[in-house]
């Protein structure tokens, strides 16, 4: 098999994010670009050894040499993250975080490693509302004061040196990106989707303007170079000092001064003292198989087993994919499971949530019984409750090797491009992922999504996510390694996509680039992307649920591992990801 197989092109969708930040009109003609693929147009790419299905090519590919060159996939898994940091910078970040799942085979192990953005000391609860005491949705989505401290440099470092081969340095998995972000590379694809429209919030940045602008000041376009020299200069440091050479230092200084100046509050401390985390995988039962999520500070592995649970004791495979009939249950559980996320989840330092109690096969057999399969639940009968946060672009990719170990990595700046602010002198990108934590308790989001006292900001707080890596087990072994980008949607979406592999048994290319719906309890509507039928839509309604379109698309890379070898399908819904074989 080829080792990077070029991949079919779809017209590409916008993620949630950009909906939040753009004009409407603008979002509303990108969300309508997509078009979706005839189900049997879609096929997965195979593979015998080793494979990685990420969002951009030129990273699927480094991931792909390094197991070519012996790598396991955690080696494979942390050269596609840096990479991706330089050629999808949308998403790809060391100035963001996020969670990585992984599959040890030989020690028959699977564990979760948090590397999510941490609020700085200086962080209060009251650090989100304006002079009238409300939440300030500027102060978190678009000023310093919503940067983290990132944790990408620490969460991949701490994967390599526990689980990675030993036959890579850091310096061996960054070179390819070193190289790269010198030489630059020619913007295409999703970059080229979606730079032009996010350059008005990098542009009043300077260092950002500088970086991609061109010499007349609009933005870089496709076919254009991005070079990025002072990004290179700061993964050298990586390369030779550790996580030293960015959490300390030079790095350290120039990332804690660009933020301070900007109006935000993290200090060099801040960054010396931040520290990834290993943590017990989320782990639950479908069906004879295993699920294997993020546990928090991510809602995405709880709320997937909660929903997963109530699904099991119905008789989803009795009824056809994609109907009105399986569509409803599929609604009603997905209300349930993200009703208990907005009122219990949060970082698990500061918050003690009933995980048990919530993965529990009883609670759910009793959430179970209050679903009519003729009729909606009005959300406001499940809780008297209010909504959480959530920015939402965002990026996944699946790695599974020739031993049978699997990674299963998502990692976020939050929206597209993050802040927009690029730490002059670093070349790094920085987020906005403090605006995943709640304003204040019964806020929404940009999302809808609605929070409690749980997730409220304070100092060293990780703020709740619904990133949700997962891995599915059987016998102990990965059959499917899956995850995705879109905010609150990710949970529905790796639900979805999963559903549709286990109980429909489908094609995993199918299973992926079937259509999805998406709802979280409030606002108590279905978002639904374009492609399911009048009939099916009509079904939905006349059982009492509101219909809105699809807020954006999600992207679901991912990798199937079967009997005769892997096979790996890049999500069609976004330009330019890719399955690179080994
Ligand atoms: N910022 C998206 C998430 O963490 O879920």
């Amino acid at each position: 098999m080829s080792p990077a197989i070029s991949r079919r092109r779809y017209l590409a969708g916008v993620v949630l994010a950009s909906i939040c930040a753009l004009p409407p009109t603008i979002s509303a003609q990108r969300a309508a670009t997509y078009t979706p693929p005839p189900p049997d147009s879609v096929h997965a790419i195979a593979t015998e050894h080793g494979m990685v299905v990420a969002q951009e090519k030129i990273a699927a590919r480094i991931g792909a040499d390094i197991l070519r060159q012996g790598g396991n996939a955690v080696d494979a898994a942390v050269a596609t993250g840096f990479a991706l940091a330089v050629t999808y910078p949308r998403a790809g970040n060391i100035g963001g975080g996020g969670f990585m799942v992984v599959h040890l085979a030989d020690r028959k192990e699977d564990v979760a490693i948090d590397y999510r953005e941490t609020a700085p000391a200086a962080a209060t609860r009251d650090m989100f509302l304006g002079a009238n005491g409300k939440p300030d949705p500027a102060k978190s989505r678009d000023s310093a004061l919503g940067i983290g401290i990132p944790g990408t440099v620490a969460g991949f470092a701490l994967a390599l040196e526990k689980y990675g081969s030993g036959h890579f340095t850091l310096a061996k998995l960054l070179k390819p990106s070193i190289d790269l972000a010198r030489d630059g590379f020619v913007i295409t694809d999703d970059v080229a989707d979606t730079l032009p429209q996010w350059h008005r919030r990098l542009a009043p940045w300077p260092a950002s303007a500088k970086l991609f602008s061109r010499p007349d000041g609009g933005s870089l376009r496709e076919g254009d170079k991005l070079v990025q020299s002072d990004l290179a200069t700061t993964l050298t440091a990586i390369a030779e000092q550790g996580p030293d050479g960015f959490y300390q230092g030079p790095v350290a200084q120039k990332l804690a001064h660009a933020i301070t100046e900007a109006g935000g509050i993290i200090t060099t401390d801040d960054l010396k003292s931040y520290r990834a985390v290993i943590r017990e995988p989320v782990r639950g039962s479908y069906r004879g198989y295993d699920i294997v999520s993020m546990p928090q500070p991510s809602s995405g592995g709880i709320v997937l087993l909660e929903t997963f649970n109530i699904l099991e004791g119905l008789p989803l495979g009795e009824m056809k994919q994609g109907s009105a009939a399986s569509l409803h249950v599929l609604i009603e559980a997905m209300k349930r499971g993200y009703a208990d996320r907005a009122r219990y989840l949060g970082d698990p330092s500061f918050v003690n949530a009933p995980i048990a109690a919530l993965t529990a096969k009883d609670y759910a057999a009793k959430l179970r019984a209050g679903i009519d399969p003729d009729h909606a639940t009005p959300s406001s009968e499940l809780q008297a409750a209010l909504p959480p946060h959530e920015g939402s672009n965002t990026t996944h990719f699946s790695v599974v090797d020739s031993q049978g170990n699997a990674v299963s990595n998502t990692y976020t700046l939050n929206f597209s491009y993050g802040v927009g602010i690029v730490a002059g002198g670093t070349g790094v990108l920085l987020n906005n992922e403090l605006d995943d934590f709640t304003a204040a308790p019964g806020a929404s989001n940009v999302f809808g999504l609605v929070g409690y006292e749980a997730n409220l900001p304070g100092p060293g707080k990780r703020p709740l996510s619904s990133m949700s890596p997962t891995i599915v087990l059987r016998d102990g072994k990965p059959v499917l390694v899956t995850g995705s980008p879109g905010g609150s949607r990710i949970i529905s979406t790796v639900l979805q996509v999963l559903v549709n592999v286990l109980d429909y048994k489908m094609d995993v290319a199918a299973a992926v680039a079937a259509p999805r719906l998406h709802h979280q309890w409030l606002p108590d509507e279905v978002r639904i992307e374009p492609g399911f039928s009048d009939d099916v839509q009509a079904g939905l309604r006349s059982r009492g649920h509101r219909l809105v379109e699809s807020m954006g698309y999600s992207s679901a890379n991912s990798i199937q591992v079967t009997p005769n070898g892997l096979l790996g399908v890049p999500d069609p819904r976004t330009r330019g990801a890719e399955a690179a074989g080994q």
